[in-house]
């Protein structure tokens, strides 16, 4: 008897199942980088993320075909989880008119059609959770003066008027004036990532981050410099990652154990130099410590965006090396239970190899390996890149290819690995 296609499970269209996902390694002690992650139940096939990128492409919230095409490339082209776009819990938390949001039940059909089709090529999506703060209400990067930003007025579906931040303090040119958030705001916030989380869960997301990076709303909580309430909510370390600590409390209530949170952080606002205090990573560390026994299950750690001052010394392993420290001072403390993500400027195999090379093979396992100063072994335990996925949506099987590692492609492309007989 020929041969039978076997459809691809549970979703509402007919594909080919592709059984082993693609970015798979087909060989037995592969690098750490294509050997599989186990978090809760969600099994990731290597350690190559696709961070979220903001695309202003969304109708009034809803994702649309451009989504579904954008994220889809990514994903089956083997990154073994695809995270969605900062995506607003209001719609006041949009950083553009035409943000992504799940504030609403409508948000919820277009979010499913995302999430089957990645199923249908057993790949993964994640979605980040985002409230914009005193940073929403601005038009799409690409409109208005090269690299400032430009006020959403009401005119163009923006509500400048209704911009909130810790406090009253305008990020910087080009920004609307926030106003200080009361409690029923804060409230609001907390509840807004609640309602969208359990949304996000029926729609098939495998994977919530919250995006408390970058000087949006959480993330300029955070900040003893943006933050100068005088309630429960400002002033103390305890006070500033209150709303933070709220919003997982929440989130952990509304989602299935078996689900893997994330939580992006600034590991420093980069005001060192400029303020006798800020958000360093001395602080971060202090939160990491705290993420586990609250079921955060990852710390991605980025840096920056929440000062028009910030004095960036960029350099391309800066962030990485952030990542590095944070997850040596984990493990000096004895705590193994917070896996980290690595993200900024990820563009060779070589180098997304040797920041996971020899990491934990997942969690609670006593095997880890601690890093020294010199960072002699791993500096996080999962990449995020984003923007080579824009250059090179194929970046994974690239990777592979470049490492000397088999690996699966999707079954349709299966003919494009070849090239008179040698793999390519
Ligand atoms: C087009 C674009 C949109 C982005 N949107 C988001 C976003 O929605 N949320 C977020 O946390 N970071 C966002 N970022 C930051 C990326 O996730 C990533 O941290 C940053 O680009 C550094 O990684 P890279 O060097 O691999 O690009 C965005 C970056 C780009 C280029």
């Amino acid at each position: 008897m020929a041969p039978k296609v076997t459809p691809a499970p549970n979703v509402p269209f007919f594909t080919p199942a592709q059984s082993t996902p693609a970015g798979t390694a087909l060989e037995s002690n592969p690098p750490t980088l294509f050997s599989p992650l186990k978090i809760r139940d969600v099994t990731f096939q290597n350690r190559i993320w696709v961070a979220p990128m903001c695309t202003y492409s969304a109708d009034n919230g809803h994702l649309t075909d451009f989504h579904l095409v954008h994220l889809s490339a990514f994903a089956y082209r083997g990154a073994s989880l695809t995270i969605i776009e900062a995506t607003s819990v209001l719609p006041n938390g949009r950083i553009s008119p035409q943000d992504s949001g799940l504030w609403q039940d409508s948000q919820i059909a277009p979010l499913r059609r995302v999430a089957d089709f990645l199923h249908s090529q057993n790949q993964k999506l994640g979605i980040q959770l985002a409230h914009a703060g005193r940073k929403a209400s601005t038009c799409a990067p690409w409109l208005g003066e090269r690299g400032k930003a430009t006020t959403a007025t009401e005119d163009v579906g923006g509500w400048p008027d209704d911009v909130m931040g810790a406090s009253a303090i305008r990020w910087g040119e080009g920004y609307p004036k926030p106003r200080e958030m009361s409690p029923q705001d804060i409230q609001d916030v907390v509840n807004g990532f609640r309602d969208s989380a359990r949304r996000s869960v029926e729609a098939g997301v495998d994977v919530i981050e919250i995006h408390g990076a970058h000087g949006y709303l959480i993330s300029s909580f955070l900040s003893p410099i943006s933050n100068q309430r005088t309630d429960k909510y400002g002033g103390s370390f305890e006070n500033r990652i209150r709303i933070l600590v709220e919003i997982i409390k929440a989130i952990r209530g509304v989602v299935p154990s078996t689900m893997p949170l994330l939580v992006r952080v600034s590991a420093t606002e980069w005001m060192e130099k400029q303020a006798a205090e800020s958000w360093d990573v001395e602080s971060t560390i202090r939160l990491a410590k705290l993420l586990p026994s609250l079921g955060v299950d990852l710390l991605d750690v980025s840096s920056g965006g929440n000062n028009e001052a910030q004095i960036i010394a960029m350099h391309n392993d800066c962030q990485v090396s952030f990542a590095g420290r944070i997850r040596s001072a984990l493990f000096e403390a004895g705590i193994k239970d917070l896996l980290i993500g690595a993200v900024g400027m990820i563009t060779e195999a070589e180098a997304a190899k040797a920041i996971v090379e020899n990491g934990q093979p997942g969690k609670k396992d006593d095997t880890v390996q601690i890093e020294d100063e010199q960072g002699s072994t791993a500096k996080a335990d999962i990449v995020l890149v984003a923007r080579q996925f824009l250059r090179e949506p194929e970046w994974v099987l690239r990777v592979a290819y470049r490492l000397g590692v088999e690996v699966q492609w999707p079954l349709q492309y299966g003919r494009g690995q070849f090239l008179e007989g040698s793999r390519i």
